[in-house]
């Protein structure tokens, strides 16, 4: 039994997201191994990226509670204030934002250009971050508004549900296109997204490893990755529980979260040679340079079908341009 479909949720994409082959960096990787892309960055709102298929449940719980306005934030390259103003505008619900005062200029416009309350937080990301979203929602209450609070990087029970959902939409996709999928593998940054990628492949594709490339160095521990998945698990009512076995974790982090690397900008600049898709320099970038050095270690095998999620990285890819 799965009871996905007694919890509210609002469809804000348009989907099957595209799954495809990269025939070029397939041939790159040898070995007859081929590389497939499933396109969570082309999901059809806002900049798109890994925030929506989380604020679909998010937001549904938000109307199933009577809020009426939500309030969010997120890091100085994040997706996370786009994808929440862009879907909180498509339910109706006015959202305020909070955002570092190193917030890239084009970030803060387009956030401006959605109609979105700004409020700057004057300190550095992180603590102070979530510290005024907690204010923020306080003074609305006291004002007499409901608020919902969407937390950094959307990272909650939701967001894992949002991620098995892609999860069982792509493995589905794979079977119709006659493709068995062996081997997953995302970027993490709290790990939230591969909390649901992991529940999803135990519930939709048990054979398949999925492999997580943490771009910060404080990564998640496999028991908070369990805690996670298993929440929404028992949300769901299955009985496929994630293990700590189920969990690869891989490092691309160099400075750690939100800086760059040597190796994730190769490997932008690999994905738009080779290819003509953009990632970004923070996140998808370090996530796919870990791949390409897990290539090299022989962790994919001969004629293996490998899927690379990409989850976008837009705002993190315009920010690292224009600062
Ligand atoms: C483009 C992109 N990919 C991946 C992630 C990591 O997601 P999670 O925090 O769910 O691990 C983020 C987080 O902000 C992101 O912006």
């Amino acid at each position: 039994m799965n009871r996905v479909d007694s919890i509210a949720k609002i469809p804000l994409g348009c989907y099957p997201t595209p799954l495809h082959e990269l025939p070029n960096i397939s041939r790159v990787m040898g070995d007859g191994k081929r590389l497939y892309l499933k396109r969570e960055d082309l999901c059809g709102i806002g900049f798109g990226g890994n925030k929506i298929r989380k604020l679909e449940y998010l937001l549904g719980d938000a109307i199933s509670q009577n809020c009426d306005c939500i309030v969010t934030g997120g890091g100085s390259l994040s997706n996370q204030p786009i994808a929440a103003a862009a879907c909180a505008n498509r339910v109706g619900l006015p959202a305020y934002l909070i955002l570092p005062k190193t917030t890239n200029a084009i970030i803060r416009r387009l956030s401006e250009q959605m109609g979105a309350s700004i409020i700057i937080s004057e300190n550095e990301p992180g603590n102070s971050v979530a510290k005024l979203i907690r204010q923020t929602a306080k003074v609305l209450q006291e004002q007499g508004y409901n608020p919902y609070i969407i937390p950094p990087g959307a990272s909650s029970v939701h967001g894992v549900l949002g991620y098995t959902d892609v999860m069982k939409e792509m493995y589905e996709q794979a079977a119709n296109m006659g493709v068995s999928i062996d081997h997953i593998v995302c970027c993490g940054g709290t790990g939230n997204t591969y909390a649901g990628v992991i529940l999803g492949t135990k519930l939709y594709s048990p054979s398949t490893t999925a492999t997580v490339v943490s771009i910060g160095r404080r990564f998640c521990h496999k028991e908070t990755l369990c805690k996670m998945a298993n929440e929404a698990q028992r949300l769901l009512g299955t009985n496929a529980m994630v293990t700590e076995e189920d969990m690869h974790i891989f490092f691309s982090c160099g400075k750690g979260h939100g800086s760059e690397t040597s190796k994730g900008r190769a490997a932008m600049e690999k994905m738009a040679a080779l290819e003509g898709i953009f990632l970004d320099p923070i996140y998808t970038g370090k996530a796919f340079a870990g791949l390409l050095e897990l290539n090299e270690t022989g962790i994919f095998h001969s004629g293996q079908v490998i899927v690379f999620l990409h989850t976008g990285g837009m705002a993190a890819l315009l920010g690292s341009i224009t600062k």
